[in-house]
């Protein structure tokens, strides 16, 4: 089922759709309308927003046109000026407050963002602290974008480096982490004085709406921050004006390869700065010389964070034959006792899938890996729970041409493989036109050190499931993306660098 027809579905329950939007209503953050110029903008049309776990329609948001797309755009341009030559500092205490601001709104922001997106509410508070920490970490940054001075060649000159802030950024944003993958490019794009037009998912725009609230609470000017909605019919329209519009020098991505490609397509026209973080499809190689236990511990974290939707999401796992029977027996005893389901409820690991399409296709990975000759060690079909709920599962015997090892499953399946020789694991790891994130668990320093620079891939957790930090560079290598979020280096997508040559 699509997600229209979830739509019509949760228009025929028109009285439990009520009761869920009312519910929502409640939240003084819940906004229906696009963010535009500091200024709310209801839209001619709406589009419904649908709690994932119930299929009710929780908002009806404002669905923006390519016209309302350039009007932020128009808007972004005219905030530029002040807004870039505001001392850095100001930035800094801006963004600062911005994070003052989502920590005193905590529980209304994780209600918010567990009723769009569906994860557990605990993980809601922790991708809330997880954005608010780029914010924090850039609007340090903010404070330390040096330049450079170069020793001339020639007497009577002086060279010199300045970086700046390289003008109006968009932003389109994915569902899976609908508030810190925005805070993340905001963050940095506000910090270096750059002003942002942010299109969120249509899934789950209500976490970006609510952020423009805070920010607008923050003293944030109008005009810095603009975030353009729509739904599933509007997206290309909308990315299509942030692509091609020249008033628009940054665009930044994260979200499928397929759509990442169509995106660096439409900005070559005017030669953008294009940053992607796109699909990956993560090895997870666990070496018999690994600690099986604190492996398959990582491999929990891996693997089942947010239920299985992100783009570092261990997607393959192999395990080395000595320690194989051993990982797969305590991993399988971890998957079996995971609690599924609505992220409200206390207690629960796995929240449902994003929508139908969702777990119709982790059901079809399942069943192509079963027509192959898989087994199922734990779980293997829709939950009891029904709707978009998943069972956590574990499956034996999958190989390299299964569709789970070739895309990305994006769900709570784990699939392993076993391998013998290190070198047959590196080649498997990097049978992939993905080189997102890749993990692994082995305690000799050599294999360590080897196995670190033989994986293709542009982030690699050694002994750890999770790589994910502000001061760390995010993204991938191959197919998986261009540029790099997070860090020092995560400034780089959002400034340009001028040379100043300076005769005396
Ligand atoms: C993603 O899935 O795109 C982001 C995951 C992360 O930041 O850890």
């Amino acid at each position: 089922m699509s997600r229209r027809q979830f739509v019509g579905l949760g228009l025929r329950m028109r009285t439990d759709a009520r009761s869920a939007r009312q519910q929502a209503q409640a939240m003084s953050l819940l906004h229906e309308d696009a963010y535009i110029d500091g200024r709310w903008f209801s839209g001619a049309e709406r589009f419904e927003v649908l709690d994932p776990a119930t299929g009710e329609a929780v908002a009806a948001v404002a669905r923006c046109t390519a016209d309302d797309t350039r009007r932020a755009v128009a808007a972004a341009e005219r905030a530029l000026p002040a807004w870039s030559t505001l001392p850095a500092r100001e930035r800094a205490a801006a963004l600062h407050r911005l994070v003052e601001a989502m920590a005193a709104n905590e529980d209304e922001l994780a209600r918010l963002l567990t009723r769009e997106q569906g994860k557990p509410l605990a993980e809601a508070r922790g991708e809330l602290r997880y954005g608010a920490s780029f914010l924090t970490f850039f609007a340090e940054e903010a404070r330390r974008l040096y330049g450079e001075t170069i020793p001339s060649p020639r007497a009577g000159s002086r060279l010199l480096v300045l970086r700046q802030p390289i003008g109006v950024g968009a932003a389109i944003t994915p569902w899976n982490f609908p508030s810190a993958m925005i805070a993340r490019k905001l963050g940095a794009a506000l910090a270096v004085g750059c002003t942002l037009v942010v299109k969120p998912a249509e899934a789950t725009p209500l976490s970006a709406l609510a952020l423009a609230d805070l920010a607008e609470q923050a003293g944030i000017p109008a005009g810095v921050f603009n975030v353009v909605t729509g739904d599933a019919d509007d997206a290309p329209t909308i990315g299509r004006v942030l692509c091609e519009d020249p008033r628009v020098r940054a665009l930044s991505f994260t979200g499928s390869t397929e759509v990442g490609k169509l995106l660096l397509r439409q900005c070559a026209a005017t030669v953008k700065r294009v940053s992607l973080e796109l699909g990956g499809n993560a090895p997870f190689l666990v070496f018999d010389d690994a600690d099986v236990e604190a492996a398959v511990e990582g491999c929990m974290t891996a693997k089942f964070r947010n239920a299985g939707q992100t783009c570092v999401a261990a997607n393959r796992i192999l395990v080395q034959r000595g320690v194989y029977e051993a990982f797969v027996e305590q991993l399988g005893a971890r998957i079996a006792a995971l609690r599924v389901g609505p992220g409200f409820d206390e207690g629960v690991a796995i929240g449902p899938l994003i929508d139908e399409a969702a777990l119709l296709k982790v059901e079809e990975h399942v069943a192509d890996a079963r027509a192959r000759g898989a087994t199922v060690r734990v779980g293997g079909r829709r939950h009891a729970l029904g709707r978009t709920f998943f069972e956590p599962t574990l499956l034996e015997g999958v190989s390299p041409e299964m569709r789970m090892t070739r895309e990305e499953t994006f769900g709570p399946v784990a699939g392993v493989m076993p391998f013998e020789t290190e070198a047959e694991a590196l080649r498997m790891a990097n049978d992939s036109r993905a080189g997102l994130a890749a993990y692994f668990y082995a305690r000799d320093v050599g294999r360590v050190w080897r196995v670190s620079e033989g994986l293709e891939y542009g982030m690699v957790g050694v002994n750890t499931g999770l790589v994910s930090t502000a001061e760390a560079p995010f993204g991938g290598v191959k197919e998986s993306g261009l540029g790099r979020e997070g860090s020092h280096h995560g400034v780089e997508e959002w400034t340009e660098l001028k040379y100043v040559c300076l005769g005396m």
